[in-house]
């Protein structure tokens, strides 16, 4: 097997992320020479997937290594870190489904590409069962590679509790989206709660913990990652919140109709909700939440966010957010590399485009 040890004295992204890529590439590869031509066509399907995506919840958990230990990633580190990414894939099939999305990264969604392969009437529902069935997979694999990442015993003890807290987050998450869809409201706070759970914890807290836990990190150091973490994943989802409305297609690899058209009570629609006058609350009540929205109608949307404020009230709270995160590392227990390192992904992770 080869190692994918990496050993900057430096930060450096691209080989981080060419170490957990080779990881999965690696994986795959025998899970498709394993496999039936069913099998190695999910197999095939998950790693095109898996091509594309920034990688930020590996990085997170190689620099909370770094920020506890002050130590270059060994091969078991890189292999937790490349779990987690597998668990991504699986957290992002499935979201795909529940939120009836046709473009991922750039290409159409698994339940997409699955649905086009069949041509009868069983074609949607086969698409989605068969990209449930790929995310299952993706969350199986992903304990697999974790299990076989060569952890120690006490490393294993005080990781996988971690990652079992950063499922069950993300799932309550998920769900409350869910709920919260479809029924339009003014509440910002719910709409926080929200984005807490889907996004801030499995994205930027939990991998820091579990990167910081495998170099045996106590509480101090995990309640620091705790305090950069929750502010900057919030600014991350308002961020993906506004780019889901105002991106460029070319740039997100997702539509700029997706949450207007399902519903999404983001914290952006709360916002305008809450600022808006009679007509302005009736245009977004008849609008959001219209399937067959279409650009016109969309423009009509974006009008009424940038009229009472809303668009500009988000900004803010990303920026409030992005600074709260340096404030945070100002005094956190790390090492003054992984500081850096997680300066540079906080403006990554709040200025992006993608
Ligand atoms: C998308 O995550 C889902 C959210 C939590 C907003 P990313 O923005 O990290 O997606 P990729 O992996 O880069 O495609
Ligand atoms: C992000 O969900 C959270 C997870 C995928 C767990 P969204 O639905 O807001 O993200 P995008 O915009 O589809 O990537
Ligand atoms: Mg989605
Ligand atoms: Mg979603």
């Amino acid at each position: 097997m080869s190692t994918h040890t990496i050993s900057p004295a430096r930060f450096d992204a691209g080989a981080l992320q060419q170490a957990v890529d080779g990881v999965i590439e690696e994986f795959l590869a025998q899970k498709a020479q394993a496999a039936d031509s069913h099998m190695a066509h999910l197999v095939g399907l998950l790693a095109e997937f898996g091509a594309g995506g920034k990688r930020i919840r590996p990085l997170l958990a190689v620099t909370g290594w770094q920020a506890a230990s002050g130590l270059p990633a060994d091969e078991s580190v890189v292999r937790v870190a490349a779990s987690l990414e597998m668990f991504h894939s699986f957290a992002l099939i499935h979201d795909d489904v529940m939120d009836d999305s046709d473009t991922r990264r750039g290409h159409p969604t698994i339940h997409r590409t699955l649905a086009n392969h069949q041509r009868d009437s069983r074609a949607e529902r086969f698409g989605r069962s068969g990209a449930i069935l790929l995310g299952d997979l993706a969350l199986t694999w992903s304990d697999e590679i974790l299990f076989t990442a060569g952890l120690t015993p006490a490393q294993l003890g005080t990781v996988l509790p971690l990652v079992t807290e950063m499922r069950t987050e993300v799932m309550r998450g998920q769900y409350l989206d869910l709920r919260a869809t479809g029924e339009l409201h003014d509440d910002v706070d719910a709409t926080l709660d929200v984005i807490r759970y889907k996004t801030a914890k499995y994205t930027i807290e939990r991998p820091l913990h579990i990167g910081a836990a495998l170099a045996g990190a106590g509480d101090d150091v995990m309640a620091a990652c705790t305090a950069y973490a929750l502010p900057l994943g919030e600014a991350f989802q308002l961020r993906d919140d506004l780019l889901g409305v105002y991106g460029n297609e070319q740039d997100t690899g997702k539509s700029r109709l997706d949450d207007l058209r399902e519903g999404k009570n983001t914290t952006l629609v709360a916002l305008a909700l809450r600022a808006s006058d009679g007509a302005q609350s009736a245009l977004l009540h008849t609008l959001i939440g219209d399937p067959f929205l279409d650009e016109s109608g969309a423009e009509e949307v974006r009008a009424v966010f940038e009229a009472t404020g809303a668009r500009e009230a988000v900004e803010r709270m990303i920026d409030d957010r992005y600074w709260e995160a340096l404030r945070a590392l100002d005094t956190a227990p790390f090492t003054a590399e992984a500081t850096t390192t997680l300066k540079y992904l906080a403006r990554k992770a709040t200025r992006r485009n993608s």
